[in-house]
C-alpha cells in the first residue's frame, strides 16, 4: 500500500519535473531567439587619440553608420584627450575589458608603440585608424595616404604659383605620422620645382590657436613667403586669420588639409575664398568599421587600406559641396531608415518574444493541465479506494458499537437487578432487625440462651446488611453516583469512634487493640459517611485476618511535607501472598487465603472509596508476620467536595447504635396534653412495614395509616395528625411529593413529618429535609430510636405553640409556625402594637411597613390564623383593651381611645362581640373597687 502510494507519487513528481523541464527550455530556447547569444557578440574598443574636432566626429559617425548593419557587436570609445598617457592607459583598460579587437588612432605614434604591440602579441586584432604607430605589428591600416597628400599639396602649390614661390609649411604635432609623412611628401615634391622654395616652417598642434600665437613672428621673419601649406584645415584658418591681421591675406594664399563638408568645413572655406584649396584627407569611419567585421568573421582583408586624396579649390568646390551635401543627406535619410528598421526590428523582436512567452505559457499550462488530469485520475482512484475503507472500517465500526451497547444494557440490566435486588433485601433485613432489637432492649425476660440466639441472629443480620450496603456502595462508585460531601473534623477523633465498635470482640479474642495518634488533633476536611467505610472494612479486615492474642495497631500522622495525613492499620496476621497481592483490591476477588474468606468486597469498595476522597491507598505485606494497610488523605479537599452541614462525627448507622435522639437537659420536654391522644399517620405501601410501625406505635399514641401518598394526603386533611411518618419510595406520589404537598397546605403544613426509608445517600436525605421533613430516618431503624423521635419532635411542637401564644398574645393562633412565620407574625404584632392608638391604621399601612402589598399580607395572614388582617388588628387591639380595662384608673372611653377605637361605643359593641361582655361589665367582675 505505503509502496504503491510512493510509486504514484514518484510518477507524478516526475511528470510535474519533466513539465518544467520542458517549459524553462523552450523558454530558453526563445529567449535566445530574441538577442544574440553571448557567445556570438564581439567587443571591439576604439581608442581615438581625440573627439574634439568636427574631423573626428566625422569619423566616428561613419564608424557608427557602419555599425548599425552589426547589432552582434559591443563598440566602445575611449576619448584620450590628445593625451598619449592617457591613451596608453585606456589601452589597457581595453585588454582587461576583454576586447575582440582594438581599434586605434595613436596621438603620437613612439608612446602608444608598445601597448599596442602587446595587443597584438595577445592575439588581439588591431586596426590601425588614420595616425599610425612605428611598428608594424598590426593587424590592418586604414586612412589617407599623408605622403601623398603632401605630394598633393606640394604640386598644386607650384601650379598655383606658376612654379615660383616661397612657401612656409605649417606641420601637424610633432609626434604624429601624418604631420611626418605629410612634410615629407610635401618637401620632396617642392624640391623638384626650383623656382619654388619651402622658406619656412613651423610645428602646430592640429589647433588654430597655436598658429595664431606662434605665425605672425614667423610671418614677420619671413616676409618674402607668397604661400602658407597647412597640415590641416582648422590650422590653414588661423594662418588666413593671421595673414588677415597683418594685411597680408591679399598677397599670401593658404592651402590647408582634410576637406570636410558642413558650414565650418575646408570646403566651405575654399568657397568663401579663405584657402585657396584643401586636400581631401577622409576620416575613414566607415572603411575601419568594415574591415574590423571583415579580420572577426575571418574574411579576406587588405592589410593596407588607403583612402584617396583629391585637390578641392575655386573650381570644383561647388560640386564638392553639393555631392558631400547630398551624401549628407542621403547618409542622413539611411540612417533615419536604419532607425525605423531598428524601431521595426525592436517592435518585432518584441512582439517575437511575446509570442514565445505565450506559445511556452500555452505548452506550460497544457503540461500542467496533463499533469493535474493525470493527478485527478490518481486522486479519484485512491478517494474510491478510501471510501471503500472507510465503509469497511465504519461497518466494522458500528459492528463493534452494537456489540458493545449490547454488552453495556446487559451488563447494565444485570446490575440493575443485582442493585435492586440488594435494594429489596434491605426492607425485610430491617423487619427482622427491628423485632430482634427490639427484643433484646426491651425484653428482660429473656434467658441467656434466648438472648444469645438473638444476639446470633442480631449479629448476622447486620453482616446480611452491611454487604447490600456495600454491593450498594460498590453500584453507586461504579456509576459515579456516590458524592463526596466533606466538613472539617477531627480525624484523630472519628478514627477512635471506628474503633470502639471493634473494642469488644478485639477484647474477646484476646487481640490488643492499639491507637497511637501522633497529635490529639488533627483536623481534616473529610466525608464521614465514605472515612466511615473505608476505616470499617480495613478495622474488619485486620480483625479478621489476626489470630487470637494477635496485634493491632492504627497510628496517625501528619506528613507536613505534601499536606497529608497518613491513617495505618497494621495487623500481625498471616499476610497476602504473592500471588494475592496484585489482585487484592480488585472487586470480588477471592484470596488464597483459606483462614477467612470475604465477600471480595470490603478492600476494592475501601480503596474505590478513597480514590473518590482523593486519597491513596496501599499495603506492605510480610507473610506470616502481618500487613499493614496506608490509607493517606489530604488535608484539604476542593470547595466542590465541601458540604455546608456542620462536621458530626458519627455516621448515621453508629448513631442508630449508640445514641438516642439528645435530648436538653435543662429544659425537660414538654409532653404533648397527653401522648396517648396524639394522633400519628403512617403512610408505608410495604404492608409489613407498615404493621410492623402501627404496632410499634399504638401503645403509645392513637395509628392512623394509609398505604400511598394520596390516601395519606386525604387522611393529613381530614384528621390532622398530630405527627405523619412517611416512606419515601410510595406508588403514585412520592414521600418527597406528599411532604410539599402537606407544607402547601395551611390545614398540614405544621404537621411534623419523619421520613422513613430505605435509601440512605447524603443527597436524598437532604432532599428529604429541603422538602420540609423534620427528621429522616434509615431502615433499618431502631424502633425504639424512632419512637422516641416521634416523643422529640411533638414536644417540640408543643413548646413552639407555647412560645408562640406567649409572644404575640394572641389567642387566635392555634397552629405551630414554622420558623419563618413566626418572625413574621411577631413583625407583624410589633407594628400594630406600636400603632395601636391609630384609629386610622389601614391594612395598606401595616403592608407597606411590612414591605408587601395589600393582597400579599392578607393572604399570609388568612394561611397562617385564618383570619383577615383588620380581624387580626381588632384582636390585638381587644386583647391590649381587656389588659386597660384591669386598670382601674382609666374610664371606658380612655381605655377605647388608647387601644385606637374611634368612639366608646364601637369598642364596646366590638368587645362585647368577641368576649359576650360588655367592657364596663368586664371591669365590674374584674376590678375591685377601692374604697
Ligand atoms: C584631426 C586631424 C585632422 C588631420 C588629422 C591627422 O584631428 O588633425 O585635421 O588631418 O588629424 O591625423
Amino acid at each position: 500500500m505505503i509502496i504503491n502510494f510512493s510509486k504514484r507519487w514518484n510518477e507524478r513528481l516526475a511528470s510535474c519535473l519533466g513539465g518544467t523541464v520542458l517549459w524553462l527550455l523552450v523558454f530558453v530556447l526563445l529567449s535566445g531567439c530574441a538577442e544574440p547569444a553571448p557567445a556570438d557578440r564581439v567587443k571591439i574598443g576604439f581608442s581615438q587619440c581625440t573627439n574634439g574636432d568636427a574631423w573626428r566626429q566625422a569619423m566616428l559617425a561613419g564608424m557608427k553608420k557602419e555599425l548599425s548593419f552589426h547589432p552582434e557587436v559591443e563598440f566602445k570609445m575611449k576619448d584620450a584627450h590628445d593625451n598619449s598617457t592617457l591613451q596608453r592607459q585606456q589601452i589597457q583598460e581595453f585588454l582587461q575589458e576583454d576586447i575582440d579587437l582594438l581599434i586605434v588612432s595613436a596621438n603620437e605614434a613612439e608612446p602608444i608603440t608598445p601597448i599596442v604591440e602587446e595587443v597584438f602579441n595577445r592575439g588581439i586584432p588591431v586596426v590601425i585608424l588614420d595616425r599610425r604607430t612605428t611598428s608594424k605589428l598590426y593587424t590592418a591600416y586604414v586612412g589617407g595616404n599623408n605622403v601623398e597628400v603632401g605630394q598633393t599639396a606640394a604640386n598644386y602649390i607650384s601650379t598655383l604659383l606658376r612654379q615660383r614661390g616661397n612657401v612656409l609649411e605649417i606641420k601637424g604635432a610633432s609626434g604624429a605620422s601624418p604631420a611626418l609623412d605629410r612634410h615629407k611628401g610635401f618637401a620632396e615634391t617642392l624640391a623638384a620645382y626650383p623656382g619654388m622654395r619651402l622658406v619656412a616652417q613651423m610645428h602646430g598642434d592640429w589647433k588654430r590657436p597655436s598658429v595664431m600665437q606662434n605665425l605672425p613672428a614667423l610671418l614677420k621673419a619671413h616676409p618674402e613667403v607668397d604661400l602658407i601649406f597647412a597640415h590641416n584645415d582648422r590650422m590653414a584658418l588661423g594662418a588666413y586669420q593671421v595673414c588677415k591681421q597683418l594685411g597680408l591675406d591679399r598677397r599670401i594664399k593658404v592651402v590647408g588639409v582634410d576637406g570636410l563638408p558642413g558650414p565650418h568645413g575646408g570646403i566651405q572655406f575654399v568657397q568663401d575664398g579663405i584657402l585657396a584649396a584643401t586636400i581631401l584627407y577622409s576620416p575613414g569611419g566607415e572603411e575601419a568599421i568594415r574591415t574590423a567585421m571583415k579580420i572577426i568573421k575571418g574574411q579576406p582583408y587588405e592589410k593596407e587600406n588607403m583612402l584617396g586624396t583629391m585637390v578641392i579649390d575655386s573650381t570644383n568646390a561647388l560640386t564638392m559641396k553639393m555631392q558631400t551635401e547630398k551624401l549628407t543627406s542621403q547618409q542622413q535619410d539611411i540612417q533615419r531608415q536604419q532607425q525605423l528598421l531598428q524601431q521595426q526590428r525592436d517592435t518585432y523582436a518584441s512582439q517575437r518574444t511575446v509570442l514565445y512567452i505565450l506559445l511556452a505559457a500555452l505548452l506550460g499550462a497544457a503540461i500542467l493541465g496533463l499533469v493535474a488530469w493525470r493527478a485527478f485520475q490518481v486522486n479519484r482512484r485512491l478517494i474510491k479506494r478510501l471510501e471503500r475503507q472507510n465503509e469497511e472500517i465504519s461497518s466494522q465500526r458500528n459492528q463493534i458499537a452494537e456489540l458493545a451497547e449490547q454488552a453495556r444494557i446487559e451488563t447494565e440490566a444485570k446490575l440493575r437487578f443485582f442493585t435492586n435486588f440488594s435494594h429489596e433485601l434491605r426492607t425485610p433485613l430491617t423487619l427482622i432487625l427491628g423485632p430482634v432489637e427490639e427484643m433484646l432492649t426491651a425484653s428482660a425476660d429473656l434467658s441467656a440462651g434466648q438472648r444469645h440466639d438473638l444476639t446470633l441472629v442480631h449479629r448476622n443480620t447486620q453482616r446480611l446488611l452491611q454487604l447490600v450496603n456495600q454491593l450498594m456502595d460498590f453500584r453507586k462508585i461504579e456509576v459515579g453516583k456516590m458524592p463526596v460531601r466533606a466538613s472539617e473534623g477531627n480525624i484523630v477523633a472519628f478514627v477512635r469512634e471506628i474503633m470502639d465498635v471493634f473494642e469488644k470482640s478485639a477484647r474477646q479474642r484476646g487481640i490488643l487493640l492499639r491507637f497511637l495518634p501522633s497529635e490529639p488533633v488533627l483536623p481534616l476536611w473529610f466525608d464521614v459517611n465514605i472515612l466511615d467505610k473505608v476505616f470499617f472494612n480495613l478495622l474488619s479486615n485486620a480483625l479478621k485476618f489476626t489470630p487470637d492474642r494477635g496485634q493491632i495497631t492504627v497510628s496517625i500522622q501528619r506528613v507536613p511535607t505534601d499536606n497529608t495525613v497518613r491513617v495505618s492499620v497494621e495487623d500481625t496476621g498471616c499476610g497476602i501472598s504473592e500471588q494475592d497481592r496484585e489482585h487484592i483490591f480488585e472487586w470480588f476477588y477471592q484470596g488464597h487465603q483459606p483462614a477467612a474468606k470475604g465477600s471480595g468486597m470490603g478492600l476494592a469498595l475501601a480503596m474505590g472509596l478513597v480514590r473518590l476522597h482523593q486519597g491513596q491507598l496501599s499495603f506492605t505485606s510480610q507473610p506470616g508476620q502481618g500487613s499493614t494497610f496506608v490509607v493517606t488523605l489530604p488535608l484539604e479537599l476542593p470547595v466542590a467536595l465541601r458540604s455546608d452541614t456542620p462536621y458530626s462525627a458519627l455516621p448515621a448507622s453508629f448513631a442508630q447504635e449508640d445514641e438516642m435522639p439528645p435530648r436538653s437537659k435543662e429544659e425537660p420536654a414538654p409532653t404533648p396534653i397527653s401522648a396517648s391522644e396524639s394522633l400519628i399517620l403512617v403512610i408505608e405501601d410495604n404492608e409489613d412495614v407498615r404493621d410492623f410501625v402501627v404496632q410499634k406505635l399504638a401503645p403509645h399514641f392513637q395509628v392512623s395509616s394509609a398505604a400511598d401518598g394520596d390516601t395519606g394526603l386525604r387522611l393529613a386533611a381530614e384528621t390532622i395528625p398530630d405527627l405523619i411518618v412517611c416512606d419515601v419510595m410510595l406508588p403514585g406520589l412520592t414521600g418527597l411529593e406528599v411532604v410539599t404537598q402537606l407544607r402547601a397546605d395551611w390545614r398540614t403544613s405544621h404537621i411534623p413529618v419523619v421520613m422513613l426509608t430505605a435509601r440512605n445517600a447524603p443527597e436524598q436525605q437532604l432532599e428529604g429535609v429541603q422538602s420540609g421533613a423534620d427528621l429522616y430516618l434509615t431502615k433499618p431503624f431502631n424502633p425504639t430510636f424512632l419512637l422516641e423521635s416521634i416523643r422529640t419532635l411533638l414536644a417540640n411542637r408543643a413548646h413552639l405553640r407555647e412560645h408562640f401564644r406567649r409572644e404575640l398574645s394572641v389567642d387566635t393562633a392555634t397552629v405551630a409556625p414554622q420558623r419563618v412565620d413566626q418572625k413574621f407574625l411577631a413583625e407583624l404584632t410589633a407594628i400594630v402594637e406600636a400603632n395601636l392608638t391609630r384609629t386610622d391604621l389601614s391594612v395598606e399601612d401595616v403592608a407597606r411597613s411590612l414591605g408587601i402589598s395589600r393582597v400579599q399580607l392578607y393572604r399570609k395572614v388568612k394561611a397562617l390564623l385564618g383570619t383577615g388582617v383588620t380581624d387580626f388588628i381588632q384582636g390585638i387591639r381587644l386583647t391590649k383593651a381587656r389588659q386597660i380595662l384591669l386598670d382601674d384608673s382609666l374610664t371606658i372611653a380612655e381605655v377605647a381611645y388608647q387601644t385606637g377605637f374611634s368612639s366608646p361605643s364601637y369598642f364596646s359593641t366590638a368587645f362585647k362581640a368577641k368576649y359576650q361582655i360588655s367592657p364596663s361589665e368586664f371591669k365590674a367582675l374584674h376590678v375591685t373597687p377601692q374604697s
